[in-house]
């Protein structure tokens, strides 16, 4: 065997977990300034004053969770008066769940999942506040998935008016929205308690993504593992999406497939195999967040061979799952809001009722990510 071959019991990842998705990387560069507004307007809580409420906006994979997260990691070391918690929207995307999530984080106990009304649970977070005197940061990450069907707005007015009820009780909220070109507007009556500090986090440039990058192969590779133009293959990968998540899951990805040839270092042909999985990254974690009937919907539309009409796509569509068209419709509005689906709502067919819908991203890759 060639000494150049890689034995089964060796690999090529010296930490291969700061390639993992939510890994907090120790070197996090060239997010001063947001790093330090964020700072700034939690900084009152230190002396027991409520914080200023954040909007951190900003393309997918630009570093928004991740500066969030260290802002809170080192604020904790100077502080026992606040205690800050980050819910993920997509998991948790109604007000229930998010409080139920606060409460989870707070108190070190799961409460019950049903049985409980919200305002009884949410009472048990401020009475819990209140009793050990602490000021609560919640991030609510990926809150842009919560638009569609109120819930963001029921959130925020729950955590921005809660003084009101429970006067003393301090409560800020950081709201990140992962931008993809969707506006997103809170209601009138949360803006005017939101009034958020602003926080843009733009795409890396190119000498940026480099940068973090080729430190990242740093730390998980051994030396020569990943030869340089391997490395601007991925930079330029992420220069392309804007996501650098995209970029360390190249990494992992075509680690493991030199791994599978055994070979002792990264070819350009594990970079090309390793994007066709990484460049879905996003696509993928945007229909997970899906329902099972807007899923159900989403496959209807990707399996046509080409654009399909309103009321053929109700047909199919009411056959599996038994829905009526009202609910079929608001379906279908919620996903052209989300840019899932591309409705064109021009269409003048019988009674101007008859739509053409096609979806808003590749078919294929779409029926790749259901499979997922
Ligand atoms: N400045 C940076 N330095 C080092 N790593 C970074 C930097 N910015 C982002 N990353 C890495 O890129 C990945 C994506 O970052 P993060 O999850 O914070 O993005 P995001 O803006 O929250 O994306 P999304 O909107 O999709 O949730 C993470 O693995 C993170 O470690
Ligand atoms: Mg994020």
């Amino acid at each position: 065997m060639s000494k150049d071959m890689l034995l089964w019991d060796e690999t090529l990842f010296k930490n291969g977990e700061v390639l993992e998705l939510d890994h907090v990387p120790e070197y996090f560069a060239h997010r001063d300034s947001q790093m330090q507004a964020l700072k700034f307007s939690l900084k009152p809580a230190m002396r027991g004053m409520r914080p200023v409420n954040c909007l951190v906006k900003g393309p997918p994979g630009t570093g928004k969770t991740t500066a969030v997260l260290k802002v809170f990691s080192e604020m904790k070391e100077h502080t026992d008066r606040v205690s800050f918690v980050k819910v993920n929207c997509q998991m948790d995307s109604t007000r229930f769940a998010v409080v139920s999530r606060i409460y989870e984080k707070l108190v070190n106990i799961k409460p019950p999942t049903s049985g409980v009304a919200f305002r009884k649970l949410f009472d048990k977070v401020i009475k819990q506040l209140v009793d050990s005197n602490k000021i609560l940061v919640v991030a609510l990450d990926d809150i842009n998935y919560l638009f569609h069907e109120g819930h963001a707005d029921e959130i925020m007015y729950s955590l921005l008016r809660a003084h009101e009820q429970y006067p003393g009780v301090k409560i800020a909220v950081i709201a990140i929205i992962s931008d993809v070109g969707v506006s997103h507007h809170f209601d009138p009556r949360v803006g005017s308690v939101f009034l958020p500090e602003e926080i843009e986090f733009p795409r890396y440039d190119a000498e940026e993504i480099r940068d973090i990058i080729s430190n990242r192969v740093q730390h998980a590779f051994y030396q020569d593992v990943v030869p340089d133009e391997v490395c601007d293959k991925v930079v330029e990968y992420v220069d392309y999406t804007g996501d650098l998540r995209v970029g360390i899951d190249l990494l992992r990805r075509s680690g493991l497939n030199a791994e599978r040839r055994a070979s002792r270092t990264i070819s350009m042909e594990d970079v090309e195999k390793a994007y066709d999985a990484s460049r879905l990254l996003y696509l993928c974690r945007s229909i997970r967040s899906l329902t099972e009937n807007e899923r159900t919907l989403l496959k209807l539309v990707a399996e046509q061979e080409k654009d399909v009409q309103a009321g053929d796509l109700y047909k199919s569509f009411h056959e599996i799952t038994g829905l009526g068209y009202t609910r079929f419709y608001e379906i279908i509005e919620k996903m052209n809001a989300t840019q899932m689906l591309d409705v064109d709502f021009s269409g003048k067919g019988m009674r101007g009722r008859t739509r053409v819908i096609k979806a808003k991203h590749n078919p294929q890759d779409i029926l790749k990510c259901l499979e997922y």
